[in-house]
């Protein structure tokens, strides 16, 4: 009944609608399905909260829909008067309205969307819609010349559907999930003038039919996973306006056919492996406002013709292999805001004519593999007025120079990798910079109290200099700043207890000083500190933030037991407490800090044991506990660390903060000497070293299992039984030492399947019998990693096992010698390189690269 008298009613409305003559108002079924479209958002709104709670945000996106309204002036709708003077939705701007909710909300949300078929234009972009693009739908949607689904998590690849949509001249799909090739049938598409496929998992090539589209102005394909060369196609899309295709691991020369593309006013192909010289032709580029080509392999000089590119505002060359020097037609852009050419091999001096450039807002020269050399008689007066400053690495000497006191606009400042002398100027700490750095420089003296009364520092890094004297009182003034890092210098005294005001730190490395005292870095964000190699003292501080992803308090003189409160800490990381005298059980605490990736407690006296709950630690890779007092046996769960299992991805894994973590190198013991590894490549590492403690028993047969370790060292331990044959599982180890023990009987054939091996000490333990031969186990030569055992033979340590004496007589004797002398021709062959993944980090500190600044 009910629905008869709706039925009733809707009819009666489209009666009414009908008989009024002038209809301006929208068609009645149209307006129908945007109501249900706004029904089903409220619906799905109201049940995800409770409107009784104090979190309730009431739907109230599409409130100018009012049932008892024209349609036609609702917000977000647009219609056209049709031929017969009705009205009509053609445009539905439908972006951010979808609400945020946790449980995914699909796409068939648009169904009743999809019933309008007069849409020309259709923007549904941010709206996180989650499952596969709804083909079905929008392919209803012949008329369609404007679709913008960017920003939702659809996935699966684009349906056929699309490229019946021939009208479409704007598609815009960035920032989804979609995968799979590029069709042929983009082809089909011949009015399309703008396609933006940036940031997601499209790969395979680009189809040259796409640039058979004539009417394409822009195209953007960053941050996908393309992988051919760019087809000399490209050349064909002379009305192109805009090239974008970044990150997409394309290779090859860039085609000279780019050079035809004469309308370009942004070209970007960062972010690729193209090599090979930049283009002549690109000096065709006349209408060019911005060109990236940073990030890529390519070499050569800059071609003069690039001083042609009059409309340039944004020169971006940086981090590829160029040479010569900077280019002087440069000099002619007299539009020319931006120019990046910093990591690249330029050369000769750095010319002050850069200096005179009027409108340059951003430079960036030096850097890394910078040969580019200053010439300190030259006299700067300026002329430009600089936001952005990075001259990394650029042989500069003397002090820092004044006229950089001209800049009033300065807000970046990045003089890192000099060789800079004298103090912190005065005029620079008046300045009011966001950022400066300086590290790697040879500036002395206190830092003056002035620069932290300013209202904008956000970043201070003046590490590895020779700066001296205590930390200013006055820290806590620069509430702004996220970064500061002091590591490397001279500085003494105690922390000021002002450093807390600091709201926004994030990072905080004063290590390497001779700083001590109590230690104040309860700073609500604060997610990495480091505080190594100073002289504190007392108990280990336990106040720090929850944020603590890294804490690193090695090589200071830290007492007392192992806090529980660490376990407080539920997203510590890292943790480095090496080279103190921490006491207490670890037992006690450490299994309870889940989080932990790296654990180094090397060189102190902590006591107790592993204890099975040691596999709680599921994300360990690498735990040094060498050098304490741990006794019992190392439990059988210990092969139940899964980070320790997998082997590791050789990709280093991409954040944020990703940058920001390689100050922090980790110092292990690696093949007899200590290492810094690059924490940036921490990531692929797995080590285990439990040396120089009192552990006994047995080795349990279940440390077989952590096939990802680089590195196994159980040495100077009181370990005895046998050596599980279970090792000869652990295909990446490179390092295995297992001297110093009670071990007896039979290195296991199993070794022989070490392919990674390249260092082996089973030293001074009760080890008999042959030593096993083939892989790398036949390159094990050398004697005093066998020595001291109760009866090791093999050719490697050139005793003859009683199994290889053959009945001997003279000739016999003779032949024995000259298979030695064979055996050590073939050791000398054998390839001893298979151990080279692991990199020597120098503390090179050239992180602050500008793309990641941008971030913050
Ligand atoms: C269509 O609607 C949008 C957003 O409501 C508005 O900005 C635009 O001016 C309208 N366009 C036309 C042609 O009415
Ligand atoms: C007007 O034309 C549209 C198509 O352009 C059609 O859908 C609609 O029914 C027509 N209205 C009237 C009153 O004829
Ligand atoms: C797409 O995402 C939905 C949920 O977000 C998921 O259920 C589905 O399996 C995904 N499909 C593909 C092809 O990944
Ligand atoms: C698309 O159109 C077909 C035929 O007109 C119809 O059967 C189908 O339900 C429509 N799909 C959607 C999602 O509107
Ligand atoms: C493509 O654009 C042209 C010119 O604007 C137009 O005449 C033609 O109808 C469009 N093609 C389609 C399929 O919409
Ligand atoms: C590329 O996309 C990823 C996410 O897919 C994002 O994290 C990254 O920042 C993007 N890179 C650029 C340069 O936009
Ligand atoms: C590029 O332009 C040159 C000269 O105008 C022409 O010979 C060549 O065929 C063009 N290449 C393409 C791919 O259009
Ligand atoms: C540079 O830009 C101006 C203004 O946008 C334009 O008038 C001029 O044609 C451009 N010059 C070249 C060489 O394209
Ligand atoms: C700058 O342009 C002028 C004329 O446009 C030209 O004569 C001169 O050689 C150019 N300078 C450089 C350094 O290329
Ligand atoms: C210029 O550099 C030379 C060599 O590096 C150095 O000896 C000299 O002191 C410097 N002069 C000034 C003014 O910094
Ligand atoms: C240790 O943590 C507990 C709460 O987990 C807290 O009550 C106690 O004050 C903390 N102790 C110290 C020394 O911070
Ligand atoms: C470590 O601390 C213990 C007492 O807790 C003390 O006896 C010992 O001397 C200390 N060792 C060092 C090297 O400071």
């Amino acid at each position: 009944m009910a629905t008869i008298i709706k039925s009733l009613s809707i009819l009666s409305i489209l009666f009414i609608l009908n008989s009024i003559p002038i209809s301006s108002s929208c068609p009645i079924h149209q307006k129908q399905a945007l109501l249900q479209f706004k029904s089903t958002l409220t619906t799905i709104s109201n049940s995800n909260s409770d409107s009784n709670s104090d979190d309730y945000i009431p739907f109230t996106e599409l409130d100018s829909w009012d049932p008892k309204t024209d349609c036609c002036t609702w917000d977000r709708v647009n219609c056209t008067r049709t031929r017969n003077k009705t009205r009509t939705v053609v445009e539905l701007y439908l972006y951010s309205v979808v609400p945020l909710l946790e449980t995914p909300v699909f796409s068939n949300v648009l169904t009743p969307v999809f019933g309008i078929r007069t849409l020309k234009v259709l923007d549904i972009s941010m709206n996180s819609l989650a499952g596969e693009i709804p083909g079905d739908g929008i392919g209803n949607l012949t008329g369609l010349v404007h679709l913008d689904m960017m920003q939702n998590n659809f996935n699966g690849s684009i349906p056929r559907q699309i490229f019946g949509l021939t009208s479409l001249r704007y598609l815009d799909m960035s920032s989804n999930s979609l995968e799979g090739e590029l069709l042929p049938e983009f082809g089909l598409l011949r009015n399309l003038t703008t396609l933006v496929l940036s940031v997601n998992h499209f790969k395979g090539s680009i189809p040259a039919e796409l640039f058979e589209l004539e009417s394409l102005r822009v195209v953007d394909l960053s941050n996908n996973s393309f992988t051919d060369g760019l087809s000399s196609e490209v050349g064909k899309l002379r009305s192109l306006e805009s090239l974008k295709l970044n990150e997409n691991f394309l290779t090859g020369n860039v085609p000279d056919e780019i050079g035809n593309l004469t309308k370009l006013t942004e070209l970007s192909l960062a972010q690729n492996q193209f090599f090979g010289g930049i283009l002549l032709s690109i000096g065709n580029l006349k209408n060019l406002e911005s060109l990236d080509l940073s990030e890529n392999l390519l070499s050569g000089q800059i071609p003069a013709g690039i001083g042609e590119l009059v409309n340039l505002t944004t020169l971006d060359l940086s981090k590829n292999r160029l040479t010569g020097p900077i280019q002087s037609s440069l000099r002619n852009l007299t539009k020319l805001e931006t120019l990046r050419l910093k990591n690249n091999m330029l050369t000769g001096e750095i010319p002050s004519w850069l200096f005179k450039m009027k409108t340059l807002k951003k430079l960036f020269i030096g850097g890394e593999a910078s040969r580019l050399i200053w010439n300190n008689k030259t006299k700067i007066v300026p002329r430009c007025s600089l936001e952005q400053l990075g001259m990394p690495s650029c042989g500069i000497s003397g002090h820092i120079p004044e006229w950089i006191s001209t800049q009033k606009d300065l807000d970046f400042l990045d003089l890192s990798g000099n060789q800079f002398e004298g103090g912190f100027p005065n005029w620079l700490a008046k300045m009011d910079v966001g950022s400066i750095i300086l590290s790697d420089n040879k500036l002395t003296g206190k830092l003056p109290p002035q620069l932290f009364e300013s209202g904008s520092l956000s970043v201070l890094a003046l590490s590895r200099n020779n700066f001296s004297g205590e930390l200013p009182e006055n820290i806590g003034n620069a509430r702004t700043i996220m970064i500061l890092m002091l590591s490397g210098n001279n500085f003494s005294g105690h922390i000021p207890v002002s450093i807390s005001k600091i709201y926004r730190l994030l990072l905080l490395d004063l290590s390497r000083n001779r700083l001590s005292g109590p230690v104040f870095a309860d700073n609500p964000l604060l997610a990495y500190i480091d505080l190594s190699y100073n002289e504190f003292s007392g108990e280990i501080p336990v106040t720090f933030s929850t944020e603590t992803q890294i804490l690193s308090l090695g090589g200071n003189k830290f007492s007392g037991d192992l806090p529980v409160n660490l376990t407080n800490l539920v997203n510590l990381e890292h943790l480095d407490l090496h080279d103190n005298n921490i006491t207490g059980n670890f037992q006690d605490v450490i299994p309870q800090i889940v989080s932990l990736q790296v654990l180094d407690l090397r060189n102190n006296s902590l006591i107790g044991f592993m204890p099975k709950a040691i596999s709680n630690l599921a994300s360990l890779r690498i735990l040094d506990l060498s050098g304490n007092n741990l006794a019992g046996s190392i439990p059988r769960e210990i092969g139940n660390l899964a980070r320790m299992i997998e082997t590791p991805d050789m990709k280093p894994t991409v954040d944020i903060f990703n940058f920001l973590i390689e100050f922090q190198d980790l110092l292990l013991n690696w093949k007899n000497s200590f290492r810094g590894l690059s924490s940036r490549k921490l990531d692929i590492y797995s080590f285990l070293d439990l040396s120089n403690n009192r552990i006994s028993g047995e080795i349990p047969a279940t440390l077989g299992n952590l096939k990802g370790l680089k590195l196994l060292n159980i040495s100077h331990n009181r370990i005895s039984g046998n050596i599980p044959v279970s090792f000869g599982n652990l295909e990446g180890i490179e390092s295995l030492d297992l001297s110093h023990n009670e071990i007896s009987g039979l290195i296991p054939q199993s070794f022989s399947k070490l392919n990674q091996l390249a260092i082996l000490d089973v030293s001074n333990n009760k080890l008999m019998g042959k030593i096993p031969t083939g892989g790398q186990m036949s390159t094990m030569n050398e004697l005093n990693s066998f020595a001291n055992n109760s009866g090791l033979c093999g050719m490697q340590i050139r005793i003859v096992c009683p199994e290889d004496i053959r009945p001997s007589d003279d000739h016999e004797v003779e032949d024995e010698t000259l298979s030695w002398f064979s055996w050590e021709a073939t050791w000398v062959g054998f390839p001893v390189g298979l151990f080279s993944s692991i990199l020597f980090m120098a503390y090179s500190l050239n992180f602050l690269n500008l793309r990641s600044f941008r971030i913050l």
